[in-house]
């Protein structure tokens, strides 16, 4: 059985009882899929406790239709973290309320001014305010040494190594690989969403990703293929995309071979 600890002030007395532990941390909004299980194997492998937050942050989602058809599979996670967590695993699940974690009820929040506006941010506003705020508030209570992001979400990945330098935050953030299905798409929560059909389609993708340079090139090739693109970008040598199947955004990114 994991332990799951889902209020703040049960988190504040544990957290004292480890203070001189090596402290990993995941955070997630649940759905979790092999990708997430990746972080979570990490940060078991590189430190004495892991903690996995599941928390739906309402904050970072704009649209309510999104937040209302976001996968919500509590039951399901803990199953998958437990056939990864052999007993002497040190693995707590922490799952506050929305009450608890936003005690001002979000009239306190950090916003990045450039970066954040880009990409993700342009189709989505408030987006990165949420997250960056959500993630900071976590690691204000879980402290920890090493936190683990997925690549998939480059650009909030980015953003979160940017906070950590810009507010000297005591935390090496570890950037971790995108993990791909046999076909090569990007594992993510809201893949769930897609009928057989659409995951079909949807694994065109990152094939177009990979094989064309030109950012609309791809935006035209993802468009004969049925997507709605939000946006093809290059940015550092990195191409972005954010493009839609039916009501199913999904984003993708890969270095740039030129
Ligand atoms: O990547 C996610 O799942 C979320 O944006 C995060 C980092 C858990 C913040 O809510």
């Amino acid at each position: 059985m994991i332990y799951q600890i889902d209020t703040i002030s049960h988190w504040l007395e544990y957290r004292d009882q480890i203070k001189n532990n090596k402290v990993g941390f995941v955070p997630t909004m649940g759905a979790l899929h092999s990708g997430h299980l990746s972080l979570i194997k990490k940060s078991l492998s590189e430190n004495e406790i892991t903690i996995v937050s599941i928390f739906i942050n309402n904050t970072q989602f704009n649209d309510q239709a999104d937040l209302d058809n976001y996968p919500k599979t509590m039951e399901q996670d803990k199953i998958l973290i437990e056939s990864i967590c052999s007993d002497s695993d040190n693995l707590i699940l922490f799952t506050p309320t929305f009450t608890q974690m936003y005690p001002d009820n979000y009239t306190y929040k950090l916003t990045e001014s450039e970066r954040s506006l880009d990409l993700c941010g342009k189709d989505r506003p408030g987006h990165f305010d949420g997250v960056l705020t959500i993630v900071l508030k976590l690691f204000n209570l879980v402290k920890p040494t090493r936190a683990y992001f997925g690549e998939k979400d480059y650009q909030q990945l980015e953003l979160i190594q940017n906070m950590v330098g810009a507010l000297f935050l005591d935390v090496e953030i570890v950037p971790c690989p995108i993990v791909r299905d046999e076909q090569g798409l990007a594992l993510s929560s809201r893949n769930k969403l897609l009928t057989a059909t659409e995951k079909v389609m949807a694994q065109g993708l990152n094939k177009v990703l990979a094989q064309i340079e030109d950012e609309a090139e791809i935006a035209k090739r993802l468009g004969e293929l049925g997507f709605e693109v939000d946006y093809v970008k290059k940015h550092n040598q990195r191409k972005y995309v954010a493009a839609k199947i039916g009501k199913v955004r999904l984003i993708d990114n890969m270095e740039a071979r030129s």
